[in-house]
């Protein structure tokens, strides 16, 4: 009690405000590419989580001042720094989610599938890691183009005999966030409220919002819809050319992956009301991954909303018709490469 009378007022309020200092589970996550524009954001977004004891950081580089600062914040999760392939292995045992970011990034004119060469063969090694340590995690890919890692890492896992489609997550998060930012600006709805689906994948006419889906329920004029779907499909390339050579989206992407990975950890803990967009192995059209809305539990993916596909109207029918064709060739080149290795 003496030593409370010296807590100034204002500090004692910030410090109950500040809720995630109670642990309220002990789930470990793991970041492979830790030390990156999305990782280190990355990082204290998921230092700020309740749910976390444990928070693994891995880079080829510079991880440990990434983490040495990241362990002074006074929350709950312990931060463990784990630096080049020697460390891998042991980033990863025990933990239930891992994170990838691991990888180049876009400059300018660049597109996602320029990337492919070098973050195919990340992607690979970091996921057969994972498959000898922690088969039964959460993997979320956030490494792009994710239209063919996501593939990749599931001819991989198969591979090593270990592969749960239903444990498998394309980061497609912040397809979601755009969206729901745009369209909440363009009808000035709340914030809060606005959620519209985004399915197909991950990269240019691939990223297909179902506007018409929106929730609350609103109405779009033609140029609206257009406008806004060619905005939420090429807002990456507007952060790429602000950026000017500097990189991707890093912050809006830290923003998004956390609330992924907050999600994921929802489920685990058991909460029965947690939905997410992702791209996954699915079933909903005639292509083997495919990003749309899912229900997440305990055991991964639970169920695949595919009313979300119902009822489109006819711009989304064709969208979604326009975008098969691209999609199929970024999933097939992924499959090719991972079965080409073997
Ligand atoms: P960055 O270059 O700033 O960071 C990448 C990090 O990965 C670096 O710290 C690097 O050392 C590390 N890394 C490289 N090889 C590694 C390996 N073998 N193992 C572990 N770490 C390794 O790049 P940034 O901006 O963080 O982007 C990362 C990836 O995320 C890129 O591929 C980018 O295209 C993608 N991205 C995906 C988005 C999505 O919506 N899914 C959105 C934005 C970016």
């Amino acid at each position: 009690a003496l030593r409370a009378a010296f807590v100034p007022k204002a500090q004692k309020r910030n410090q109950r405000s500040w809720n995630y200092l109670q642990p309220q589970a002990s789930y470990k996550v793991t970041i492979l590419g830790a030390a990156g524009g999305i990782g280190q954001p990355l990082a204290l977004l998921v230092k700020m989580s309740p749910l976390v004891s444990a928070l693994h950081l891995y880079d080829i580089a510079n991880v440990k001042g990434v983490a040495a600062d990241l362990s002074h914040c006074n929350t709950p999760s312990q931060v463990l720094d784990f630096t080049g392939a020697s460390e891998l292995a042991d980033s990863l045992k025990g933990v239930d989610v891992v994170v990838i970011p691991a990888g180049v990034p876009r400059k300018p004119g660049m597109t996602r599938d320029d990337l492919f060469n070098i973050n195919a063969n990340i992607v690979k090694s970091l996921i057969e890691a994972v498959a000898d340590n922690c088969p039964d995690a959460f993997i979320h890919i956030i490494s792009n183009p994710v239209n063919s890692t996501v593939p990749i890492a599931a001819e991989v896992l198969k591979q090593k005999g270990v592969y749960d489609p239903k444990k498998l997550f394309g980061v497609t998060t912040l397809d979601v966030v755009r969206a729901n930012t745009f369209v909440a600006q363009k009808k000035n709805l709340k914030l809060i409220d606005v959620d519209v689906p985004v399915v197909g994948g991950h990269a240019g006419i691939t990223i297909l919002p179902l506007l018409s889906k929106t929730k609350p329920s609103v109405s779009f004029t033609n140029e609206e819809i257009q406008e806004l779907t060619v905005r939420i499909q090429n807002a990456g390339t507007e952060v790429v050319e602000a950026k000017a050579g500097a990189g991707s989206a890093t912050l809006s992407m830290a923003y998004a992956a956390a609330r992924f990975v907050e999600s994921s950890l929802r489920a685990l803990d058991g909460d029965g009301d947690v939905y997410e967009c992702t791209f996954i192995q699915s079933e909903l059209t005639e292509l083997p991954f495919f990003a749309s809305r899912v229900k997440i539990g305990r055991k991964g993916i639970e169920a695949v909303i595919s009313s979300d596909l119902q009822g489109l109207t006819e711009y989304e029918e064709k969208a979604l018709e326009a975008l098969k064709p691209e999609l199929k060739a970024s999933i097939e080149k992924g499959l090719a490469f991972a079965q080409k290795q073997t």
